[in-house]
């Protein structure tokens, strides 16, 4: 059973367990089977190395439960997400923002003395300490704000001492309060730095999201009154990426965090992984790609470019790892978009006009049907940020924010987990194997 280039077969033997067996000496071994309360059920593979001295390979995890989790459900084949078991589309349509946190943390919804300690718990730490400040000086002002996002999440760490220890569920509760409050002041001073304006503190008057805008586009020299339709649409955004269970960027949270590290050095961590085109990169892509194309004339071309195996070009904001139907999330932001330009009068914004003609031809191309590719939330959200004046490398930071709260779910859960242990994948190597050193002499 040791030799791991024997050829091994899997049998289903009921429901309980799998036994898999070697084809070549007839050995078998009895995996259990876990079941959640819902989606497929999981093979325990625990006892595998001890048992065959073979490791599973899964590159990119695409059949690896990394964890046991109670708070994102998705169905990818029939298009469903639910955070602790509530559909997104009621909540993106009944609830706001920072309910949605709370129901993320602590597994329900609150009550109406809950929300009000919540939201108090979490506008008391909106504001950043002055000396971070310097930290912001000391980027280059054209600095991509999500090069800023990681550097001031991580620098957090050297700020707070008295909520480090993971162990305590208070010093976890503070410092996860800490990130929500902070993280939309962080964003907002990182757009403010680029363009050359004065700081805007946070309001703690005002709802999440139209703080959020507030400290984006105010200036000391007049008001500024936060649009409610943008306001809404700017929470709407934030709830439909408040998590995902276990995409790259949680999933590296969770890895970070399992040897113990420092929860705001996690967050940066996460940052880092979310900036990427395939993952949260994609809503800054999905703009450059519309600004490309240019016209409905040239959508064929790069439908063209998009299927050819020989070159890299991939219709931005479609596909997805999970979703095999159409993104719940894409649905909801879909609608928020035709509000945002109602309201703003932009009915007629040509990079819109141009996304409608290319989802509709892409989902009426053999090649997308086939391959279950359909837009997914980013094809949406950067147009919003658009006509909402928000530059494109800020789309990144905005999801940044909005998932903060899943990432600190998510390490909470972890770290309550008395099964957890550090993160530590094993590999195939088809490396060199053993040989002795050659002096610099002897080389050839
Ligand atoms: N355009 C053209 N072909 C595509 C695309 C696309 N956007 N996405 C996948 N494919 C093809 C891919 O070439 C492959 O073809 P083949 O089987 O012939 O080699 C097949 O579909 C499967 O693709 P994959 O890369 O193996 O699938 P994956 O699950 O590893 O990748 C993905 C998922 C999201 C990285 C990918 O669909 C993609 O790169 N999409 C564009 C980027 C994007 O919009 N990302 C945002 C994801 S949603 C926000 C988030 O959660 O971060």
């Amino acid at each position: 059973m040791k030799n791991a280039e024997q050829p091994v077969s899997k049998q289903a033997t009921g429901k309980e367990s799998y036994s898999l067996v070697n084809n070549q000496t007839g050995e078998s071994v009895e995996l259990p089977l876990i079941k959640g309360t819902t989606g497929p059920d999981v093979m325990d593979i625990r006892s595998l190395y001890a048992k065959t001295g073979c490791f599973t390979y899964d590159p990119g995890f695409t059949s690896t439960a990394s964890c046991d989790s109670k708070i994102t459900f998705i169905d990818g084949d029939e298009g469903i997400l639910l955070y602790r078991g509530y559909p997104i589309d009621q909540l993106a349509e009944h609830s706001n923002f920072l309910e949605v946190c709370y129901l993320l943390l602590s597994g329900d919804l609150p009550t109406q003395e809950q929300r009000h300690k919540f939201r108090h718990d979490i506008t008391r730490h909106t504001m950043l300490h002055e000396q971070v400040m310097f930290f912001f000086r000391g980027f280059r002002r054209d600095s991509h704000p999500m090069a800023i996002m990681c550097g001031i999440a991580g620098a957090l760490a050297a700020f707070y001492h008295d909520s480090t220890d993971i162990k305590d569920p208070r010093h976890r509760a503070v410092a996860s309060s800490r990130l929500i409050a902070k993280m939309p002041t962080i964003a907002a001073l990182a757009y403010k730095y680029s363009i050359g304006q004065p700081f805007v503190s946070p309001r703690n008057d005002l709802k999440y999201a139209e703080n959020f805008l507030h400290m984006m586009f105010a200036t000391p020299c007049e008001d500024y009154k936060v649009n409610p339709v943008l306001a809404r649409a700017m929470d709407r955004i934030l709830i439909l990426h408040a998590d995902h269970e276990q995409n790259a960027s949680t999933s590296t949270v969770r890895l970070a965090g399992s040897s113990g590290a420092n929860p705001f050095a996690c967050i940066a961590a996460g940052i880092a992984s979310l900036w990427g085109p395939a993952h949260g990169g994609a809503n800054e892509a999905v703009l450059n790609m519309l600004q490309e194309i240019g016209g409905k004339e040239r959508i064929p071309e790069f439908i063209k470019r998009a299927k050819d195996k020989n070159d890299p070009f991939r219709l931005m904001g479609f596909g997805h790892r999970v979703y095999k139907n159409y993104d719940p999330r894409a649905r909801v932001i879909q609608r928020t978009c035709h509000e945002v330009l109602d309201e703003l009068g932009a009915k007629e914004e040509p990079l819109l006009d141009l996304a409608i003609e290319l989802e509709h031809i892409a989902l009426e191309d053999e090649y997308f049907i086939k391959k279950k590719l359909y837009p997914n939330v980013d094809f949406y959200s950067g147009i919003i940020f658009r006509a909402m004046g928000i530059p494109t490398t800020m789309f990144t930071v905005l999801f940044a924010v909005a998932r903060t709260v899943g990432w600190v779910a998510q390490w909470n859960e972890m770290i309550e987990d008395p099964v957890q242990k550090i993160g530590r994948p094993r590999q195939l190597y088809h490396g060199q194997t053993f040989r002795g050193f050659t002096p610099i002499h002897k080389r050839k």
